[in-house]
């Protein structure tokens, strides 16, 4: 079990700037956010070190929360040379969309084949974990026949190479369909403080865009139905074949950001994935990771900051102040 750091959020303003005083020449910035917040321990490692020199004590002490589950917390006293400073706001805030707004090979892409395995009477289903398993093979023709072939094809299912092709072909079809008749039900889930975070961008002014080089047609329905008409109308969606080349390559990053007409070091980006982050990092964007149920594992130290999701109030994670203090330098003198 991963253990959760809590940042006492005795800090009470949304964030704060700690600066440590002259001794080791450089400040050390921290954040921390309002309300009962988890930030976990890996979500602190872009600060953790610098988090520990800068404050002189700190206690963990066992907490039980309102669900009677105990937590540890992490209560951090301050230098007395702490400041204060309002937090800027990035200027645009960009979203990768598969696996950020909605988990969709988890409860979209999954649920979908299972659906049409169920339709067609093969006889099987793939649950959490399998599924986790065949997503090393790109592409949900190729997961299929490479499942079938090593666990031995459906008696329903024809005998030779060629006809097994079609077959694959028709049960994708119906599967794509299936995905997007989910998706234009609003069975598919939001992920929690997706809507919340872009409501507070937009009210702000802050640009927001969604920049996926996944299919386009399921993207926009993802932003139109799922986020809803009036929030769409307001937010760039750049998917599918825009760029030549896919993430972890930077172009889809570097051509919302020409084309909201902002600086790249001044875009926040939210992803889920190593691939994802790199593409951000790549684009010299500050990047903050929402793991998803397929990524968690995977290996985020180049991140700004790691979080289990965005999350909503009373298990919010991060807010848009937190996103604009990542732009802050990290060392003022
Ligand atoms: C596959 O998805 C369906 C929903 O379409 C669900 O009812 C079923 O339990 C899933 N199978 C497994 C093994 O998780
Ligand atoms: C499945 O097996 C067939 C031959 O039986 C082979 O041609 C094909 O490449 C295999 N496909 C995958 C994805 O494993
Ligand atoms: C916060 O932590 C609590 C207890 O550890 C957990 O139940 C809850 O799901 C977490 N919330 C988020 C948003 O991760």
């Amino acid at each position: 079990m991963a253990s959760t750091t809590l940042i006492s959020p005795s800090f009470s303003s949304s964030s704060l700037l700690f600066t440590k005083p002259s001794s080791s020449s450089s400040a050390t910035t921290a954040t921390a956010l309002l309300s009962p917040t988890n930030i976990s321990v890996s979500a602190l490692h872009f600060h953790d070190r610098k988090l520990s020199s800068s404050f002189t004590t700190s206690t963990v002490t066992t907490l039980t929360n309102r669900r009677g589950r105990r937590r540890r917390r992490t209560h951090f006293s301050t230098h007395q040379g702490m400041t204060c400073s309002a937090s800027s706001l990035p200027s645009a805030l960009l979203f990768d969309c598969d696996g950020v707004l909605v988990d969709t090979e988890k409860d979209g892409h999954r649920i979908s084949f299972n659906e049409t395995f169920a339709e067609r009477e093969l006889g099987v289903s793939w649950d959490v974990d399998l599924y986790g398993e065949l997503l090393k093979i790109g592409g949900g023709k190729e997961r299929m026949t490479a499942y079938f072939n090593q666990t031995g094809w459906p008696e329903k299912a024809p005998k030779t190479d060629e006809e097994r092709k079609q077959f694959i072909a028709s049960l994708h079809k119906r599967k794509t369909d299936l995905f997007m008749a989910l998706i234009e039900k609003k069975l598919l889930p939001l992920r929690p403080g997706v809507a919340r975070l872009i409501d507070e961008a937009l009210e702000k002014g802050v640009k927001v865009a969604v920049c996926s080089t996944s299919n386009e047609k399921a993207v926009s329905a993802i932003v139109s139905f799922l986020l809803g008409p009036k929030r769409a109308e307001k937010i760039t969606i750049f998917a599918g074949d825009v760029v030549p080349r896919k993430k972890p390559d930077p172009a889809i990053y570097l051509l919302a950001a020409s084309t909201l007409g902002v600086e790249p070091s001044s875009c926040v980006v939210v992803e889920d994935s190593a691939i994802g982050l790199a593409a951000a990092k790549a684009a010299g964007m500050k990047c903050i990771v929402t793991k998803s149920g397929y990524t968690a594992e995977e290996d985020f130290l180049s991140a700004d900051a790691v979080f289990d999701c965005i999350g909503d109030p009373p298990e919010q994670c991060f807010d848009l102040a937190f996103c604009g203090n990542l732009l802050e330098k990290q060392y003022v003198s």
